[in-house]
């Protein structure tokens, strides 16, 4: 075991000190703001980052680079108190009209009542996949790691190593699949109290602002993209090529397990659960065996 063990940190060491298409930087270092820079800040060190929501601005930031599969680690402190009528985001989007994007949304919600963790992921442009859980914990008290895992075979979204979500690829039965384009990370800030909170009937309390999410240890284990004439160069140059690896690639039982609890105890909303929406013609995936 012992030996073992060495053996593990070992390989750690020279994954982290070889990998040269991990970005572990301060979150300054890696992300500017593209929108509410005045309100907002990166203090200490460059990696306090608090995003603000107030009556003039909400604010977001984005990654200075794109990228092509990865695992895009966050660790964030939701808005406490009373957020009704807020959304925090933290996702990965290309850009233009056959975007593909991949989004972790957190609703506010009044003193006491529980945020939705809110799901979703576009493909060619193409969304309405939503899938909303509630916390298992309070996401306002401390920070929690929200994690979008992305590689070539499927799509997991993670909350502190729990997966609650995977989108396969199904590509080779016609189910469009984000592989062929770059993607930014971003996080924002924003008042979304048209919709957000109990459908939109509970609106902001400005007499609470500002609102204030707070964010850590940005770290993006990911290809680092240059345009779609380098995907392969993208893969091929990245030594530890972890994300297409067999342990990378599908959940583990035990994973399974964890997911199958929260998806049992904690699921709110699942679109392919929703006939009446799709008037019966089920988005495709929705017959596919996702994990
Ligand atoms: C965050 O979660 C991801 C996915 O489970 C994991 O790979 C990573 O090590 C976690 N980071 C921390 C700081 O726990
Ligand atoms: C807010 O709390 C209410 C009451 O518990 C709940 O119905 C609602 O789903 C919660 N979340 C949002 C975003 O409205
Ligand atoms: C999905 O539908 C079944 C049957 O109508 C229901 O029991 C279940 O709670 C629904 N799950 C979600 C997450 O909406
Ligand atoms: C877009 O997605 C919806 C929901 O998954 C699906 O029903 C529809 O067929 C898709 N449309 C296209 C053009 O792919």
């Amino acid at each position: 075991m012992a030996s073992l063990r060495a053996f593990l940190v070992a390989l750690f060491i020279f994954a982290v000190a070889f990998d040269p298409s991990s970005v572990n930087a301060k979150i300054s270092k890696s992300m500017y703001f593209y929108w509410g820079a005045q309100n907002s800040a990166m203090l200490g060190n460059g990696d306090d980052l608090q995003l603000v929501l107030n009556q003039a601005s909400g604010s977001g930031v984005k990654s200075k680079r794109p990228f092509l599969f990865g695992s895009m680690q966050m660790l964030i402190k939701l808005v406490p108190g009373n957020s009704a009528g807020t959304v925090t985001a933290y996702y990965v989007s290309s850009s233009g009209d056959t975007h593909d994007e991949i989004d972790f949304e957190f609703l506010g919600n009044t003193s006491g009542q529980p945020y939705t963790i809110h799901t979703n992921i576009y493909t060619q442009g193409n969304g309405s996949r939503e899938q909303q859980f509630r916390p298992w914990f309070d996401p306002t008290a401390d920070f929690h790691n929200y994690t979008i895992h992305w590689n070539p075979t499927e799509v997991v979204w993670y909350i502190d190593n729990v997966p609650i979500r995977v989108f396969r690829n199904y590509e080779n039965e016609g189910i469009a699949y984000p592989n062929k384009q770059g993607m930014r990370v971003y996080s924002s800030l924003w008042n979304a109290d048209n919709w957000a909170t109990q459908g939109g009937r509970v609106k902001i309390d400005w007499t609470v602002a500002p609102f204030i999410a707070r964010y850590r240890n940005f770290r993006a284990r990911a290809c680092k993209w240059n345009g779609p004439v380098s995907i392969n160069q993208c893969a091929a140059n990245t030594p530890a090529n972890w994300w297409t690896s067999p342990t990378y690639s599908k959940l583990s039982d035990a994973q399974l397990g964890q997911m199958n609890w929260v998806r049992d105890n904690y699921m709110i909303y699942n679109y392919c659960n929703d006939t009446r929406r799709f008037n019966g013609q089920m988005p495709p995936e929705c017959f596919k065996a996702q994990f």
